[in-house]
């Protein structure tokens, strides 16, 4: 394998429009942090670059429907990832975010000089544009009619009910979510990657060059290659990102997906004034940790502009894994289906290590996986209390008993001692061999094999009997115990750094670099040790009860919502509300009109005055039976004549999906004319 001077560890950027959870450890904080700390600890020159990537058309939506800036939605979300990443200690070298003006400078750079170089192609194209609001609609702004299964709330991008995908002008009946009106086609210019001309040295650079890359990412490579490329675009017209930098580009930004990765290089500039080693120095090796959604962006569309570009090297790797499901169903924000990493740390506290374990053990490597709070507990009760906690505890706590505290001297070694010895070494090796594989599964495992042999070497040993006939054999059988647990405080440091700090501080040690270990000469004889409790302790039925049934809730809670529910309308100001004038009244009579047998017409006393309201009622209520009841009225509804009559106000009714109306009247009686707020 060639050998590399320095490493650039990226991390994909998360969207800063809702919080991290499980899936998103899993997949590639977890992996990415356990690969940049082993390389840390072997002394490796390593920069670990992250940060949020807060463009895109979803954070526009996510503002409007609460009625803020993007740019405080943002603010909020970069806050709260930056947290979970830092609680669970994951260790970038920068969190920084794709608003920071360092950013906007590389990316429009790099953007300019493409174009400057003619790496982008222009092409002119029909798009839907809303004239009231006077912008292009991204295809998440048009809802319409499905062509497919008759969904009336379908948007330009998919439709939700059926499942396809669709482009905006195949919407029937297509409505602005901005203004609601009908949009129209404008024509509209913008910049394309025509990554079709790249197609040979993409080929070769992946297909030949890079056979070492995990399966599931060189097979979605392959295909995207055997179908051909298309011209990819690279701006949007939208309000929110980074201007296109060109004349005549007015109202125009950069796509996300193609500033977003360029946030890696932005956040290192950041970093470091020496940030170009890093970029662009071919003894750099470029390590992109992503899922598996985001495989075409890391290893077609990047590289491309990379290589295009000129100056920068291309990523070596990119060890994309699958999707994490949680309880046997696919992780979603919308439903609430997910363990959010501060819910997390509430019922768990100080238990980071126990949930990177897990994700860890786990992880959707080669397939999507499914963490179950059984496997959970199953992992920390059979593996970490019995296996690592208990070996460690026993080594620490004989040597307290027998010697003090002190680690005793070897006197001899048996052929089984010197094998053992050797084992810590090969156990070292094959931890080393699956990381550098980016094998983290296995990795671990080989990891955990250390705690077994030296659970294996003391129940073999036994030196709790020896001790009363050949106390200096014991001192032996005690000082290799210890000498694993030393080794094993640096080889579960990537994994299970707070537990390795724990470790470090039981064995009244600083930690060591990883190549000093994998022998039996870490602790001199003599060398007092420290104050040590329990690594682990073991999680109860009821804690795991407790979660399945906050998810059981949330399930209970995503069934009973009505698929037919008519979604929110857009949002109203508070003085927009304030101009309803809705009070309560009650009805005096009420008869039928004539030839129209879905009208009432009502006589009101108001509170205010007495007056007459033509209701669309009829087909559910019998005017008789109405009579004296109470209801809510809009009084400041403008006259309309309806069948001749004016109608001087509205009833307030409450209608289900299924068309069933309901009176809004007072749960107790109350005063007519009292104001309804
Ligand atoms: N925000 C994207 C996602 O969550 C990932 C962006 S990675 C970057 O899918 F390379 F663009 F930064
Ligand atoms: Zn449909």
């Amino acid at each position: 394998m060639k050998k590399f001077k320095r490493y650039t560890v990226t991390a994909a950027l998360p969207y800063a429009n809702g919080p991290v959870h499980i899936g998103h450890l899993a997949g590639v904080y977890v992996p990415a942090d356990i690969y940049v700390r082993y390389l840390r600890l072997r002394g490796r020159d390593v920069l670990f670059i992250c940060g949020s990537d807060e463009h895109g058309v979803p954070i526009t939506i996510k503002a409007r429907s609460e009625n803020v800036s993007p740019q405080k939605i943002v603010d909020h979300y970069h806050q709260v990832n930056k947290k979970a990443f830092e609680d669970f200690g994951i260790s970038f070298d920068i969190y920084s975010r794709t608003t920071s003006a360092i950013h906007y400078q590389t990316a429009s750079d790099f953007f300019k000089k493409l174009y400057e170089k003619g790496e982008f192609i222009e092409q002119t194209s029909k798009q839907y544009f809303d004239e009231e609001a006077g912008q292009f609609l991204a295809d998440r702004y048009i809802t319409g009619t499905c062509p497919y299964c008759g969904n009336d709330s379908a948007y330009g991008d998919q439709c939700e009910k059926c499942g396809t995908s669709l482009s905006p002008t195949d919407l029937i009946d297509p409505k602005s979510t901005i203004s609601g009106n009908k949009p129209l086609l404008k024509d509209t210019k913008h910049w394309y990657l025509p990554l079709d001309r790249h197609e040979s040295f993409l080929r070769k650079w992946i297909l030949e060059d890079h056979k070492e890359w995990k399966t599931n990412v060189y097979g979605q490579c392959k295909s995207w290659l055997d179908q051909g490329l298309q011209p990819r675009a690279v701006s949007r017209d939208l309000d929110w990102g980074i201007p296109v930098p060109v004349d005549g580009a007015e109202g125009k930004v950069l796509y996300v997906w193609f500033d977003a990765p360029i946030g890696y290089i932005s956040n290192t500039r950041e970093l470091t004034d020496k940030w170009e080693l890093y970029w662009k120095d071919p003894e750099t090796r470029l390590v992109h940790f992503i899922g598996k959604d985001n495989i075409v962006f890391h290893c077609i569309i990047f590289p491309v502009m990379l290589k295009t570009e000129g100056s920068y090297i291309l990523p070596d790797n990119v060890p994309a894994n699958e999707f994490l499901n949680l309880e046997g169903d696919k992780i979603s924000t919308s439903r609430n289906w997910a363990v959010w990493l501060h819910e997390y740390l509430d019922e768990f506290r100080d238990r980071q290590d126990v949930l990177r374990y897990v994700l860890c053990a786990n992880a959707p490597e080669t397939k999507d996986n499914d963490f179950t709070w059984k496997d959970f507990q199953a992992r920390n009760n059979n593996e970490l209390v019995a296996i690592l906690g208990n070996f460690v505890n026993r080594a620490l706590v004989l040597t307290e008993k027998y010697f003090g505290g002190l680690v005793p001297e070897v006197k001899h070694l048996t052929d089984y001692d010197k094998d053992t010895i050797k084992e810590i070494g090969k156990i070292k090796t094959s931890v080393e061999k699956s990381l550098e594989h980016f094998r983290f599964r296995e990795a671990l495992k080989n990891a955990m094999d250390l705690a077994r042999l030296g659970n294996k070497y003391l129940a073999d040993s036994e030196p709790w009997i020896l001790v009363k006939t050949d106390k200096e054999r014991v001192q032996t059988i005690l000082n290799i115990s210890l000498q694993i647990t030393a080794s094993l405080s640096t080889i579960i440091k990537p994994f299970l750094p707070g537990t390795a700090d724990r470790l470090c501080s039981f064995l009244n040690i600083s930690s060591y670099q990883w190549d000093e270990t994998g022998n039996a000469e870490l602790l001199k004889p003599g060398h007092k040790l420290g104050k040590s409790s329990l690594l682990f302790e073991k999680v109860e039925d009821d804690i795991i009860e407790r979660q399945l049934a906050k998810l059981k809730s949330a399930k209970t809670i995503n069934n009973n919502k009505n698929k037919d529910m008519k979604p929110q309308k857009s949002t109203i100001t508070f003085d927009e509300f304030l101009k309803m004038d809705i009070r309560t009244g009650t009805i005096l009579e009420a008869e039928r009109v004539s030839k129209a047998n879905k009208l009432l017409q009502l006589k009101i006393d108001t509170g205010v005055d007495m007056r007459v309201v033509v209701a669309g009622i009829a087909e559910s209520f019998e005017p008789e039976k109405i009579i004296g009841k109470q209801v809510s009225i809009l009084i400041n509804l403008e006259p309309r004549i309806i069948r001749g009559i004016e109608s001087q106000g509205m009833i307030l009714m409450a209608e289900d999906p299924s068309g069933k109306l309901t009176f809004i009247s007072p749960a107790e009686k109350a005063e007519n004319g009292a104001e309804i707020k």
